[in-house]
């Protein structure tokens, strides 16, 4: 399966990745119609508001900004023609657009009055407000306008669970690879700087007898509830005792309006000058500019980020300039196992948000 975009609509067809997600068997013009996006860049926006219109699923990633306006699209009326006297499935043939269009095997236009090669035709209007699920390839979902889709009664699949082994992993590479300055070292060896083994050359700092800080006690931090962290030998403390005590800091909160900015100037200064400070939940939480000073001042002794904001972060931002902060292109979920589960479930609960049956993840608004 491919980690695109797909809009779909209740009719006649079910497409391949769909089909697949139900258990491998093919099962043609059981339940659905399938647009899709079929390129690994992003979609434009314009196209995705075009692509959902009158759609009643949409499958998303956490890329795409499912917002007011995009809602509205989904919304607005969307003429197409269907061939009646058809009765194989559309092409996955991609437009020009780059959309795998469901109507292009029939020669027909997604435009209101276009002419069809086919004779018997009949025009199927896509009445507004047909969207009923959204379901996104993440376990965030703050790329979604969640008040707006619950005013409109859309539901939501996302993906919990099955990316957490993978994300903490990341989160115990990007640790050891910023406190232990592999980034730098690997420079060295590259570039000549690398002239005999030294006592303190590359020296960091390591986990043995360090007190681990962790923002966000949910799946990817082990455990949500405060009364539980003893049995992972843990303390619940506060934001400010947690800054003040950690070697480490681990970010891996979901961002919400609550946790927006958490981690800014006050955070960085009651934070240790050795300590470590690793994110790999969303850039936001994160105030940037406050942690680039603390970094280049020397307050806090090294960051590792795998999410920033925006993202991708531009070639010339500052905290590219700092020795001591290691940037990685938001890779917490990318192992073939774990994107491939995602994906299949995120199908999954496409389907069964248009069948208007139980989710396997549904996210409850
Ligand atoms: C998610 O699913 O929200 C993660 O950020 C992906 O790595």
């Amino acid at each position: 399966m491919r980690f695109s975009h797909f809009v779909h609509c209740n009719k006649t067809f079910a497409k391949d990745p769909l089909c697949r997600a139900e258990g491998g068997r093919q099962q043609p013009h059981s339940c659905c119609e399938v647009e899709q996006w079929d390129s690994d860049e992003p979609i434009p926006v314009k196209e995705l508001a075009r692509g959902v219109a009158g759609a009643h699923g949409l499958l998303c990633l956490l890329s795409d900004r499912v917002d007011k306006r995009i809602l509205d699209a989904a919304a607005r009326p969307w003429p197409f023609w269907a061939c009646a006297s058809c009765e194989g499935g559309p092409s996955s043939a991609p437009s020009s657009s780059g959309m795998s269009s469901p109507s292009r095997s029939h020669g027909s236009q997604p435009v209101e009055g276009s002419a069809s090669p086919c004779e018997a035709v009949v025009t199927v209007l896509r009445k507004g407000a047909n969207l009923k699920v959204i379901s996104t390839l993440s376990v965030g979902v703050d790329h979604l306008a969640l008040d707006e889709i619950k005013k409109r009664g859309i539901r939501v699949g996302y993906t919990p669970d099955v990316l957490t082994d993978a994300t903490a992993e990341l989160a115990v590479s990007l640790l050891l690879t910023t406190c232990r300055r592999l980034p730098e070292a690997i420079e060295e060896v590259k570039n000549g700087g690398w002239t005999s083994w030294k006592p303190l050359w590359l020296c960091g700092y390591g986990l043995t007898q360090s007190t681990v800080g962790i923002v966000g006690l949910g799946r990817i931090g082990r455990q949500p509830r405060p009364e539980e962290a003893a049995e992972f030998q843990a303390e619940f403390v506060s934001t400010p005792e947690l800054a003040a005590q950690s070697d480490f800091i681990v970010v891996a909160c979901s961002l919400t309006p609550a946790t927006k900015g958490l981690c800014n100037k006050d955070f960085f200064q009651k934070m240790k000058e050795t300590a470590v400070f690793v994110n790999i939940s969303r850039g936001d939480v994160v105030n940037q500019d406050d942690l680039y000073q603390a970094l280049a001042s020397g307050q806090i002794a090294a960051a590792g980020l795998d999410v920033t904001t925006p993202e991708p972060l531009p070639t010339n931002h500052p905290l590219l300039t700092l020795k001591n902060c290691v940037i990685l292109p938001h890779i917490g979920s990318a192992t073939h196992r774990t994107r491939n589960t995602m994906s299949m479930l995120a199908a999954n609960n496409l389907l069964a948000g248009l069948r208007g049956e139980p989710m396997p993840s549904e996210l409850m608004l």
